[in-house]
């Protein structure tokens, strides 16, 4: 391997020719829908401009509509044009290593990128698109349709983080960690019906705890204890949180940044978003201040003002204190798995392990992280979690992984789970009239996973 090449996958990855896989649907039933989304979006912003920026819109809405139509004819990839962008260079490099291929037989987690690059180097070409979030719209009216689930975790970060007085054990304090993280993690799925609705009082009961296990019976790898080993060993220190959606995600991760924040458990939390519109809800730089305001705002959220008011106060003041940090790298946005996070890592993966080797945890939020964390390849599910996740875990980076399961890569489960949860779900959607395969658990979004590796 020369030193040019990542460091390959031991096993093959998922392809979006695999007809057993959410590959396949995924190119072929999504991918053209949110082709179409975009296109919508630029037609509808060109309607409220003019001039010279009404002319690129026609141009891109023709090269954006002609993407679509090479997937819907499984045309070959093709290098992409030149754009003035360093990482260019290194997805045309890895379409050479991998392919050739076609876009319904293509390694799914390259594929994918390269789709998500290819249309952001149509406008970052323009005079007038360069800056434009194609998916900025849509993330805003998400956000907007979430109102009661905002409002609701707006009462109780208000109800816990009173409980935050100076005589807290740290029992009390690991139990709030806990709820917390539950809050990040199931705001990465569509259904929050799995998060528990408790006072600390009630945590601490026996019926309590019968409600988190409830919970947490969804949860199929559950390393919290560990992470909350490595975030409360110091106090001081930074914690890392790699983002994946803006809305309501984002906001619920703003929710344990604060309560890590308002608990002293660290002194800094840094945000890592993507620097270009990225898997349609994917968080961006602009995206915080985006949320800032529209959490200020009495006419975007209109009900219980107080506790969003009472949020919102104290997010605007840790981000001016530079509590709250935004920091981002083109890495991200590259289509390499994350065992390019080491020394030697290319496409900006060497300065990302730099970073992030001092953090007392990072957490990677979301399913497309995990997916890059494991290579997206296809493991036996029984495989650990160290071996899954290559250099990186023995790089010097805490790893703490907030997953709902939304693809098929699953690792780190115990012998025969698989195959349990297959049944389970053959007979669930059965039942339900809509028979699906078993296989689908996966990326239902109903299961959800949490492993830590120590980076040792
Ligand atoms: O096409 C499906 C998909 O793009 C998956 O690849 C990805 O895992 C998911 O959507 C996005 O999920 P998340 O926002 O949690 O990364
Ligand atoms: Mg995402």
């Amino acid at each position: 391997m020369s030193s040019s090449s990542p460091v390959p996958s031991p096993v093959g990855v998922y392809l979006t020719s695999d007809p057993t896989s959410f590959a396949l649907t995924s190119a072929t039933a999504r991918w053209p829908v949110i082709i179409t989304g975009v296109i919508d979006d630029i037609h509808r912003t060109a309607l409220e401009s003019e001039g010279e920026k009404v002319t690129e819109a026609k141009e891109l809405i023709e090269k954006i509509g002609a993407v679509k139509h090479e997937i819907e004819h499984d045309r070959q990839l093709v290098p992409l044009e030149d754009d003035g962008l360093d990482d260019i260079a290194l997805y045309n490099a890895e379409l050479e290593r991998q392919g050739p291929m076609t876009w319904l037989n293509a390694p799914w987690l390259y594929s994918e990128c390269y789709l998500y690059r290819k249309l952001y180097s149509f406008t970052v070409t323009t005079k007038h698109w360069k800056d434009y979030d194609f998916f900025g719209r849509q993330k805003l009216d998400a956000f907007q349709s979430s109102e009661v689930a905002v409002a609701e975790l707006a009462l109780r970060y208000k109800a816990l983080s009173g409980q935050l007085h100076e005589n807290i054990t740290q029992e009390q304090l690991k139990l709030l960690f806990r709820e917390f993280i539950d809050i990040s993690l199931w705001g990465n799925a569509t259904d929050l019906s799995l998060l528990t609705n408790l006072s600390l009082d009630q945590l601490q009961s026996l019926q309590g705890e019968k409600a988190r296990k409830e919970s947490e019976k969804n949860i199929l790898v559950n390393d919290v204890d560990k992470a909350w080993q490595a975030i409360s060993g110091t106090k001081d220190g930074r914690v890392d949180i790699v983002l994946d959606n803006a809305g309501f995600e984002f906001y619920a991760d703003i929710l344990f940044a604060l309560f890590l924040l308002d608990s002293d458990l660290t002194e800094t939390v840094i945000f890592h978003p993507k620097s270009l519109p990225w898997f349609v809800s994917d968080v961006l730089p602009i995206d915080l201040s985006v949320l800032i305001n529209a959490l200020g705002s009495s006419t975007f959220f209109t009900s219980h003002r107080n506790e969003i008011d009472y949020l919102h106060g104290k997010l605007v003041k840790y981000n001016e204190e530079g509590r709250i940090l935004i920091r981002t790298s083109p890495f991200w946005t590259t289509s390499l798995a994350f065992w390019e996070i080491r020394e030697n890592g290319l496409g900006g993966g060497h300065a990302v392990w730099q970073d992030l080797k001092n953090s007392k945890t990072v957490i990677f939020k979301g399913d497309l992280n995990y997916r890059k964390l494991t290579y997206d390849a296809e493991w036996p599910r029984s495989t650990s979690f160290k071996e899954a996740i290559g250099p990186l875990a023995t790089s010097g980076v805490k790893v703490f992984s907030l997953r709902t399961c939304k693809a098929d890569v699953v690792v780190g489960l115990p012998d025969g789970k698989d195959v349990e949860l297959e049944k389970e779900w053959e007979a669930k959607t059965a039942a339900s009239g809509k028979p699906q395969t078993g296989k689908g658990w996966a990326w239902s979004g109903k299961w959800a996973v949490m492993p830590f590796s120590t980076g040792q």
